[in-house]
């Protein structure tokens, strides 16, 4: 029997300057795709997997954050007295049990491995998930619950995994595949954002991971990589040689990279798509656009 995952990391310390002015004063992660902020994507994919502790790596400006998952009991109240139950609703879904969210600084940017390290305390003698919720996915069965389960019958380490065209291996994480087996694959290297031609494989590591202690433990030592930053592959890469048990898993399902401009503003025609209440008009808007745009050709 594998030890359950129920812990969490959510890296959010980032400064989002690719979406400034908007990140000046919001952080990244609360920026909406439709209605919800990018970061109830990934809370409400981790709570689907069975995670109950939820651990956030901030840093400085990031107090929006903190008071998005705080409970709004006025406004709760006045939804309640004007009778708006689905409105409530909403709201009240969000809402996190007390002592279920921690919140660790991460002092410098020193890359995602760090930021995972600077949680290590929270974590102690377990495994743990991290979501970046930059990646979001769009499934049916979400991501993380894909993994779990997998992970249930694997044990050790898994990484999302998805295949990318060559020219974009060097954005990526990359996974030297031992074996195929479809939907897993078993690992017998990684390399964080390899240079044009030298990539192992097109299979990419996307911002899912569920990860042994040991990998933790080798963040206690572990060097400046690729970009001079402590990366979170190369620590996965050291449990690759020591242990073996490292597991990518190709996952059912849509990503959407909402760290970049083109991938945000996809997600959120894809979501918007998705719902009842918006779907014919958008739908109609597109279609209208996609013609004037062909006849202009
Ligand atoms: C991070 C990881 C990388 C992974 C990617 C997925 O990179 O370091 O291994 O493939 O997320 O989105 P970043 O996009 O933060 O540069």
């Amino acid at each position: 029997m594998v030890q359950k995952v129920t812990k969490a990391i959510f890296p959010v310390a980032g400064l989002g300057t690719r979406f400034l002015p908007a990140t000046k004063s919001v952080p990244k992660e609360i920026m909406t795709l439709v209605d919800r902020p990018l970061i109830q994507y990934a809370i409400d994919e981790a709570r689907a997997a069975g995670i109950t502790e939820f651990i956030f790596v901030t840093s400085r400006g990031k107090g929006a954050l903190e008071d998005y998952f705080d409970h709004a009991p006025q406004l709760e109240s006045e939804l309640e007295s004007k009778g708006k139950t689905e409105l409530l609703n909403i709201l009240q879904d969000t809402n996190m049990d007390s002592g279920a969210v921690a919140y660790v600084r991460q002092h410098k940017a020193k890359g995602l491995g760090h930021a995972v390290w600077c949680a290590r305390r929270l974590i102690g003698d377990e495994p743990v998930a991290v979501l970046l919720p930059d990646d979001v996915i769009a499934a049916d069965k979400p991501c993380l619950q894909q993994m779990v389960e997998a992970y249930e019958e694997t044990g050790g380490n898994m990484v999302a995994a998805m295949e990318v065209p060559s020219e974009k291996t060097s954005s990526y994480g990359v996974l030297d595949v031992a074996n195929d087996m479809g939907n897993m694959v078993s690992v017998k290297g990684m390399v964080e954002k390899p240079a044009p031609g030298t990539s192992p494989s097109n299979l990419a590591v996307i911002g899912r991971y569920i990860l042994t202690p040991q990998v933790l433990n080798h963040l206690n030592d572990m060097k400046e990589g690729a970009g001079g930053e402590i990366q979170l592959t190369d620590a996965i890469a050291q449990e690759v040689t020591e242990s073996n048990n490292v597991y990518g898993f190709r996952f059912r399902g849509q990503r959407f990279d909402c760290g970049s401009k083109a991938g945000f503003l996809q997600a959120t025609v894809s979501f918007g798509l998705q719902r009842p209440e918006l779907k014919d008009e958008l739908e109609q808007y597109l279609i209208e656009l996609a013609s004037a745009r062909q006849a202009a050709q």
